[in-house]
């Protein structure tokens, strides 16, 4: 039976998506392409240029223009891969609490997101492909062969990147980094456009009480008995 070629993997913030779907590209093979870094690299860019977060128009202009390049990554230092953002390397910076806090509302313009979407499904067109977002299996590849859902209670996701920040030597709080998931979190399913959602055909995945191997063991076994 042929593997599903294009993977969508969707949930809200620190729900193991990454992990996951890292973990599967590298198994099978396949590119790895996470869509949030453009999100936040568009978001990134705004901070930088002094545009207000509310400007539309502006957001839209500079997601249709800016040059974001997603490489191999150049340097040991944790990162899975570059992100350039014409001659910057923002790879970390796109990271930050700033970003963390603005990139929903960015991503909330419908502009934005049409300027992004195109770049999103001329990579899913290729196929071998694990997607990963908030609307990939409902918007950017509605057609994808396996769609995954996963899922967390707001405290475990907080949890984890609290965890991940502490392990990159960042001092962060629990309680602030709990609440930045949670607004994200209303921002990104209350938006009119394309809003954070299971697909119909989606195969949810409740993780709070599994650790990541058995996540992945769970969707290696959902892709070996997939009819496509
Ligand atoms: O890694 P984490 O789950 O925290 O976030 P991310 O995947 O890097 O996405 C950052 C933000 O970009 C999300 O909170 C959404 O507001 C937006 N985003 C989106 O709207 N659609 C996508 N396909 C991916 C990200």
């Amino acid at each position: 039976m042929p593997l599903p070629q294009r993977i969508a993997i969707d949930g809200p913030a620190a729900s193991g998506k990454s992990t996951l779907a890292q973990r599967l590209a590298e198994t099978l093979g396949y590119l790895y392409f996470d869509t949030g870094v453009l999100y936040r690299a568009v978001t990134w860019a705004a901070l930088q240029r002094g545009d207000a977060v509310e400007d539309a128009d502006a957001l839209t202009d500079l997601a249709a223009n800016l040059p974001i390049d997603v490489r191999p990554p150049s340097k040991a230092d944790g990162r899975k891969y570059d992100v350039w953002v014409g001659k910057h390397d923002v790879t970390w910076a796109i990271r930050s609490p700033e970003v963390d806090r603005w990139v929903s509302i960015v991503a909330a313009h419908p502009g934005v997101r049409q300027a992004l979407i195109e770049k999103q499904r001329e990579i899913g067109r290729r196929g071998r492909v694990v997607m990963v977002g908030r609307d990939i299996g409902t918007v950017v590849m509605p057609d994808a062969d396996l769609k995954i859902y996963l899922d967390a209670s707001a405290e475990e996701r907080a949890r984890r990147r609290y965890e991940e920040r502490r392990a990159r030597g960042e001092h962060v709080s629990y309680e602030r980094i709990l609440a930045a998931v949670q607004a994200r979190d209303r921002l990104d399913a209350q938006r009119t456009v394309a809003p954070l959602r299971a697909a119909d055909d989606a195969v949810v995945i409740q993780t709070d009480d599994l650790d990541a191997a058995q996540v992945f063991g769970r969707v290696l076994a959902l892709i070996e008995d997939a009819d496509c």
